[in-house]
């Protein structure tokens, strides 16, 4: 199986990534990190462990990471996820304790002690990941790659330019992009097209197990914020998970390889991603770029994994 971390801020749609990460046999979850973004810090944490609980997965180490973004103030998305970070599902009590050790730490003690190189998943800001990276350069050799969750080629969900993962740590997501370790980048071009549905929520729900349970109330919950003409959408993008799902089924997502950077700095586009589509800055490609998926075998994916749960 293929090794992973996943560092991620659980937020209904990360949740909905350790549930899938879990029901498939071709991952080992090695690990799962905290980071601060959907909710503050001991809340994401706290999200980890009950879920980690749910799924009767306490063997699985666990740590809480950096408190802030690496040079700005925390921003919490509780609009989207509720004052839990997770509201809608009655959630379990967490049965264990996280390691007493920092997110970085626990990465890199996994990083350490691996033989092959392992992959992180990250589907939060990506603070954890740039301390791990600033920290251990000798471990860069370690990490087969980085696949996360943030950005856009042109489109933003916080602000007209900024996806919320890199809007939250510009600084922190400009450090992965440029670290030399192959990025894989599941942005709002790509999680816009996996959206669910209210029927696949139904289909999700007849499986009649308390994981797809959770699942499907998480999702009546995420719906809830998508509504509306706002957005445009008839269903919620399940954003988190495109990052699971392209490691199990990359042959259901089109891709692109260029460079990407991004703006920290400006006056309308602080932390977008800036996406080199033609080539004209002359940078080699850093980071291969989800640009769609095949929604019904995405959804098809889902539903397939909730009945390894009983
Ligand atoms: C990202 O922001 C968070 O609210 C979600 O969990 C996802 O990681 C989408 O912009
Ligand atoms: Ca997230």
């Amino acid at each position: 199986a293929l090794p992973i971390i996943l560092d991620c801020d659980p937020g209904h749609d990360d949740a909905i990534a350790l549930v899938l990460a879990l029901a498939s046999p071709e991952l080992e979850l090695k690990a799962v990190t905290s980071s601060a973004g959907n909710q503050t810090p001991d809340k994401t944490l706290r999200n980890v462990l009950r879920m980690l609980t749910l799924l009767k997965r306490s063997d699985i180490p666990v740590a809480g990471g950096a408190v802030k973004p690496l040079m700005r103030d925390l921003i919490i998305a509780d609009n989207v996820h509720g004052e839990s970070g997770l509201d809608g599902p009655a959630l379990p009590e967490p049965d264990f304790a996280p390691q007493n050790c920092t997110a970085v730490e626990l990465m890199a003690k996994v990083l350490r002690e691996s033989h092959t190189p392992v992959t992180l998943v990250a589907t939060g800001p990506q603070t954890n990941v740039a301390l791990l990276l600033n920290s251990h350069p000798e471990l860069h050799a370690k990490i087969a790659r980085i696949v996360m969750m943030g950005g856009a080629m042109g489109l933003g969900n916080w602000t007209p330019a900024a996806e919320f993962n890199i809007f939250v740590d510009p600084e922190a997501a400009e450090i992965v992009f440029q670290s030399g370790i192959p990025v894989v980048m599941a942005g709002l071009d790509v999680t816009h097209r996996a959206q669910i549905m209210a029927e696949d929520i139904a289909r999700f729900r007849q499986t009649g197990n308390p994981v797809a349970t959770v699942v499907a109330e998480l999702l009546d919950f995420f719906m809830e914020y998508h509504k509306g003409e706002k957005w445009g959408f008839q269903g919620a993008p399940l954003h988190d998970p495109c990052t699971i799902a392209w490691l199990l089924k990359p042959e259901i997502f089109t891709t692109i390889e260029r460079w990407v950077g991004v703006e920290t700095q400006g006056k309308y586009t602080q932390g977008m991603t800036v996406v080199d589509y033609y080539g004209l800055s002359g940078n080699k490609p850093n980071t291969l770029v989800m640009i769609d998926v095949q929604r019904e075998a995405f959804v098809d994916l889902l539903a397939e994994r909730l009945n390894f749960y009983s």
